[in-house]
């Protein structure tokens, strides 16, 4: 089973099947409409399409972001102050990480990550750029709650979620999440929050619809996966992909819609899809200041501080794990 125990995160059958995959992958095509966790667009070659994703004109959030870290260091400094363990929920290549750092002067800079290789070398590369600062690298699904390492104990703590990572969970799995974030942090703990804001959909959907195609190469990669994984035989060539705005749920939806009538299997099972039925692959969703502070405050944590890039295109929360008590 995938616990937090540092061991065995996948959790996969005689056959080296990753079963929870198997199991969310025949669910979704079952359902109707089709859809699928988008936590599955990322094996390695999903990481490394997404690592593109972010280079390219169209997507703005990892540039806007990079912005306000780089340029709001000392606001950072004064609202945080020093001496706090910086705990990053899925920190990756933790590439936003030294902007942080270096701002804040933490006394320790845990990273958590389930993909453990990734998660070793990027801590040594922080170690090696920061040499006084103590780093604890843990190796655990960060949607549970995580046991922090003993020498952290008793420092206050600063969790570092940003990308607007939170904003491809629906709203009850993210509120799930930020609650769990908070008994992994401790009372007295601060929360910086990367949230991606509403704007203009044109811009919205160019972001994820990019003219070199390399989002459509991230979506499409799943069906790839799933072929690989799973012994499907979906006619990859057959699907498109859509970046559409849902604007009742101020979301980017990715979709992979059939281009004509086709079938195919995964697992030994057969599915059918019309043409222009879609397979519903990511939730991606937006902000404004009232939409932020409402999630931020049902998953109990108070928002003090935020930042916008000069575009006004994206912001960076800072929230305390404080319940104001000024209502009923
Ligand atoms: C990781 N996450 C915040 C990205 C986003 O913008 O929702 C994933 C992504 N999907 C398509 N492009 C980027």
């Amino acid at each position: 089973m995938a616990e937090n125990s540092g061991l065995k995160l996948v959790d996969r059958d005689d056959d080296g099947i990753d079963r929870a995959f198997r199991a969310d992958v025949l669910e979704g095509l079952r359902q109707n409409p089709k859809a699928l966790p988008a936590r599955w667009l990322y094996d390695d070659a999903g990481s490394q399409l997404f690592e593109d994703i972010t280079k390219v004109p169209e997507y703005y959030p990892t540039r806007s972001e990079r912005e306000i870290l780089e340029a709001r260091g000392a606001e950072f400094a004064a609202s945080i102050g020093p001496g706090r363990a910086v705990v990053e929920f899925g920190s990756g290549s933790s590439v936003k990480t030294p902007l942080l750092l270096e701002a804040i002067d933490p006394a320790a800079y845990v990273p958590l990550d389930i993909a453990g290789d990734f998660l070793r070398a990027a801590a040594a590369d922080l170690s090696a750029k920061f040499p006084g600062l103590p780093v604890y690298p843990v190796e655990a699904d960060f949607m549970r709650r995580v046991e922090l390492p003993e020498a952290v104990a008793d420092m206050p703590k600063l969790g570092f979620f940003p990308g607007s990572t939170i904003g491809n969970m629906v709203p009850r799995t993210a509120v799930d999440l930020l609650r769990t974030m908070r008994e992994t942090l401790g009372e007295s703990s601060q929360l910086l929050i990367g949230m991606d804001l509403v704007k203009d959909r044109a811009v919205l959907e160019a972001a994820y619809d990019d003219a070199g195609g390399v989002t459509a190469e991230f979506n499409l990669n799943l069906a790839r996966r799933i072929n690989r994984e799973l012994g499907g035989t979906i006619p990859v060539d057959s699907f498109s992909h859509e970046a559409r705005w849902n604007d009742d749920f101020a979301r980017i939806e990715m979709h992979l819609v059939a281009q004509t009538d086709l079938s195919f299997e995964v697992a030994g099972e057969g599915f059918t899809m019309g043409k222009g039925e879609t397979i519903h692959t990511e939730n991606s969703h937006k902000f404004k200041r009232r939409s932020a502070n409402t999630l931020l405050l049902a998953g109990g944590w108070t928002p003090v501080q935020r930042w916008l890039d000069s575009g006004e295109r994206f912001s960076v929360v800072l929230a305390e794990a404080t319940i104001p008590r000024t209502a009923p």
